[in-house]
């Protein structure tokens, strides 16, 4: 019963990680083409970005429940690899907090932005992009664990 929770709770933020990083990465992109998606995109985000922190959580939280729990034998090397992938998606996660604070910071409404509030953009769209990539090799990898 406990493995079953634990299995249904891995799940559960597995739908919260990978779908609120999807849902903020097609939002980002219409933001770019639509002034009306971008005026209302700081709004969405931190609400999406909520959801993929809360999935992390329930994911390494059930992630070792089930490790835990599991009666058959798992590929030790496969778990190595993805919880490696784990550390660096949280990593990427801090980095992408940091620069959205730099790029609050240096937003000036109303004004052309500066070249440093662009390059904090640039940065955060690649980290972005990059997080999206591994959440979506984690899965790819725990299929085959
Ligand atoms: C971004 C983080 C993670 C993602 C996206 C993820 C995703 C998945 C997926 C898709 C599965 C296969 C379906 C299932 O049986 O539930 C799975 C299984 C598993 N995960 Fe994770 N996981 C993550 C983090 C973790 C962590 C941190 C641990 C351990 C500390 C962990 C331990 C396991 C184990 C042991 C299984 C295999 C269960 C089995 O063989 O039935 N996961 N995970």
């Amino acid at each position: 019963m406990l493995l079953e929770i634990s299995n249904f709770l891995h799940f559960i933020g597995l739908a919260w990680g990978v779908g609120g990083a999807t849902a903020a990465a097609i939002i980002s992109m219409k933001a770019e083409k639509n002034p009306e998606v971008a005026a209302s995109l700081m709004k969405i985000i931190p609400a999406l970005s909520k959801m993929i922190w809360l999935g992390l959580v329930l994911l390494i939280i059930s992630g070792i429940a089930v490790t835990g729990l599991v009666k058959w034998p798992l590929d030790a090397n496969l778990l190595l690899i993805k919880h490696a992938l784990v550390v660096l998606i949280v990593a990427i996660g801090v980095l992408i907090f940091l620069k959205v604070k730099k790029m609050q910071k240096l937003a000036r409404p109303g004004e052309k932005p500066s070249a440093d509030f662009l390059k904090a953009k640039k940065q955060l769209g690649i980290f972005s992009i990059v997080n999206l990539a591994l959440w979506y090799l984690i899965v790819l990898l725990s299929v085959l664990v």
